[in-house]
């Protein structure tokens, strides 16, 4: 018998939509060299944790993680375990001086070297690890392709990287420069999934915005956008992440013009201060970011947004903390993902003086999680009575006859409905409004 069709493999994933995608390529190139994917670590040969270091408690659930693991590889000592994603990238050597019983580490730039380096830990039990960065050209070549899958909604790659260097931000430390895929791969790979049935494309980058501007004759997010548009099959587009910065009159406009493009925008603001955003190196002011909110209302009135938001920046005030909350207010966001700062090895923001008390931060945070939730109530309680065309992906975790979908805003919707709805856009009367999710019925 075949001593690696019998290999399994268990994979964790952790951070965002780079991660998703990234692990989905983990998971095709192990099949290829004959392991199966478990959903119990003790029924693994070999343990991958695919890791964020965005702010430092998800750091250290890595390390928590892995002390989980360690009575399995006392256990069983043939057991693989490794490390890749935005942690191992940072920590590198230090990983494995850390953490002595780990076995592989591979950096964002290496995924493509993991069957080498899982075959060749398997076959001679040396440690291994991965982390230099590659160069652009090779790195254009390696970009994910996706295989079809069989879910309504995918993510698609557009560019990798950042060059932003905001001050708080560990990301271009450990994605690397930013580059952006050709667009016609782009469109060859959103094609293929919408024959294959994907119904609803993600566009993701770390600032899709700026897509195409640092490869010559590159066409524009914008235009890309629209290209996408023309694609049969394709029902919704939605892409992440916005620089404020760098969104344009033209990628506006897009949300007026283009039909399938949901009317949900993320632009992260992440502070109201003009004084604070100098030092987090964002490049617009509080009026600047509220003139392209106004724009973009004016583009396209039905438009909701939600942001992300920094909270106890090194040396914020209150006076900075109160123009956070106004902006707030007066943007009126959907939802906001709010975090407490966190210093990152390497940042220009971790060498600033942070006299602020831990409770002050918290303190600051609990007010504007209350200003939010207040926001957000009256923002989707407006849904309540109205029927909304919701794109279904599936039964719902709820359970009973219940299916779920998405509205234009991207809000969760449970009703009772057929199965073969899946992939097709219905109207939904919204009945109730829960914190995180809409109860609705087919009408
Ligand atoms: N590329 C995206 C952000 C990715 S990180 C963008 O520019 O919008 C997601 C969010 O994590 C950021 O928007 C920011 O609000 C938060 N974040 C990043 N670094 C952080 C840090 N050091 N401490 C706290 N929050 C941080
Ligand atoms: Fe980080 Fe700023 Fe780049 Fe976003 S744009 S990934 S916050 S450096
Ligand atoms: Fe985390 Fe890396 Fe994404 S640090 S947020 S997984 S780019």
């Amino acid at each position: 018998m075949d001593r690696e069709t019998n290999r399994k493999f268990y994979l964790e994933t952790f951070g965002c939509q780079m991660n998703v995608v990234d692990s989905e390529r983990i998971v095709d190139l192990l099949q290829g060299i004959g392991y199966r994917q478990v959903e119990a670590a003790d029924e693994a040969d070999l343990i991958l944790l695919n890791t964020c270091s965005i702010r430092d408690k998800a750091e250290r659930k890595v390390y928590g993680h892995l002390g989980r693991f360690k009575p399995l590889k006392d256990r069983n000592p043939g057991l693989i375990l490794g490390v890749g994603g935005c942690v191992a990238q940072q920590e590198g050597e230090r990983l494995l001086e850390k953490v002595r019983y780990l076995d592989l580490v591979f950096g964002t730039h290496n995924i493509h070297k993991l069957p080498d380096m899982v075959q060749e830990v398997e076959g001679r039990r040396v440690r291994r690890i991965e982390t230099e960065f590659l160069d652009r050209e090779t790195r254009l070549q390696l970009f994910p392709k996706r295989a079809v899958g069989d879910t309504v909604s995918r993510f698609v790659t557009v560019m990798q990287g950042c060059d932003n260097f905001c001050s708080y931000c560990v990301v271009p430390h450990v994605r690397g420069r930013e580059v952006s895929r050709p667009s016609d791969e782009i469109l060859a790979e959103v094609c293929e999934l919408a024959a294959g049935g994907v119904r609803e494309i993600t566009l993701i980058g770390q600032n899709v915005n700026s897509y195409g501007r640092k490869e010559p004759g590159e066409v524009s997010f914008a235009d890309l956008l629209r290209r996408v548009h023309e694609v049969d099959g394709v029902e919704r587009i939605r892409f992440t992440t916005s620089h404020p910065r760098d969104l344009s009159d033209e990628l506006i406009d897009c949300f007026g013009d283009l039909e399938k493009l949901c009317k949900h925008i993320n632009l992260p603001v992440q502070s109201g201060s003009d004084r604070i955003l100098e030092m987090m190196n964002r490049g617009y002011t509080g009026q600047d970011y509220l003139a392209k909110v106004a724009r973009l209302k004016a583009a396209c009135p039905q438009i909701r947004l939600t942001s992300d938001i920094i909270v106890g920046f090194p040396g914020e005030t209150e006076n900075d903390f109160a123009a956070t909350l106004e902006l707030m207010e007066e943007v009126g966001y959907a939802d906001v993902f709010s975090f407490l700062y966190s210093s990152r090895p390497q940042t220009a923001a971790a060498q600033m003086p942070d006299s602020l008390s831990a409770k002050a931060k918290q303190d600051r945070f609990d007010r504007l999680l209350a200003l939010q939730e207040k926001i957000s109530r009256q923002t989707w309680a407006q849904d309540v009575g109205r029927v909304l065309p919701v794109l279904v992906e599936g039964e719902s975790r709820q359970g009973g006859d219940q299916i779920f979908g998405r509205t234009t805003w991207n809000r969760i919707v449970n009703f009772q409905g057929e199965k073969t709805l899946v992939g097709q856009v219905v109207p939904v009367r919204i009945t109730t409004d829960f914190r995180n999710s809409q109860l609705g019925e087919a009408a």
